[in-house]
């Protein structure tokens, strides 16, 4: 099991390497317009502000003769760092194809059927990331979706994982994980909050109480 953070903030990137269980992050288009008009200069620097393990990048074009472009040059930054991050269309599984043939790691995003995640494993991607939350809020079932694709790919006996996404919570995290997701990404403030328990603080302040500052 992994947890990424999901952010394009360079200092989310730095306060991120500095709590020991995150693995890794996952940027997209909307979190990256949020901090640069420079995506591939700003993924340099997110590489330098969390300086181990996979970043993945989604590239900002829509064309996908500049995808792929986009998509190759954010590898060639950082090979053995960089995932190719892509939304599941049709278009996008071709060029996961193609990025995978030619030793570029290639997630497939915004997943939402068991017949994406059967082609992601086809084209040998590492990761399918479901949104669970936007899924929860069109009343799919995020959780739902979750079971589906962990379903087929159980049955593919894939190594495609599941990275569960669009989590808004310490709870939706959780139950991604029990119902079958591999690994998780989540914003800074989801991440931080995974500890906190009001008997866990109340424990805190009783053995604190038992030693007061001199
Ligand atoms: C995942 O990689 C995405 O960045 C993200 O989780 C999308 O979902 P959201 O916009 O609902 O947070």
């Amino acid at each position: 099991m992994a947890i990424l953070l999901d952010s394009a903030s360079v200092n989310d990137a730095a306060a991120a390497a500095e709590l020991g269980f995150v693995h890794g992050i996952t940027t997209n288009p909307a979190l990256m317009a949020r901090e640069t008009k420079e995506p591939l200069a700003h993924l340099e620097r997110l590489l330098s502000a969390f300086p181990s393990g996979p970043i993945c990048y989604q590239p900002t074009r829509t064309a996908y003769a500049e995808v792929n472009d986009e998509a190759r040059a954010a590898a060639s930054l950082a090979p053995d760092r960089v995932v190719a991050k892509l939304p599941a269309t049709l278009d996008a599984i071709k060029l996961a194809a193609a990025l995978t043939d030619d030793g570029i790691r290639c997630a497939l995003t915004a997943v939402y059927s068991p017949a994406q995640a059967l082609l992601a494993h086809e084209v040998g991607c590492v990761w399918i990331i479901p949104y669970v939350d936007r899924a929860a809020r069109q009343s799919v079932g995020g959780l739902v979706v979750v079971d589906a694709l962990a379903a087929i790919l159980a049955r593919l006996q894939s190594s495609t994982r599941i990275l569960a996404a669009s989590l808004k919570s310490g709870s939706q995290l959780v139950e991604s994980i029990l119902h079958g997701a591999h690994d998780v990404t989540a914003p800074l403030e989801v991440l931080a909050c995974l500890p906190a328990h009001p008997l866990t603080e109340s424990a805190v302040r009783e053995f604190a109480a038992a030693w007061p500052e001199t």
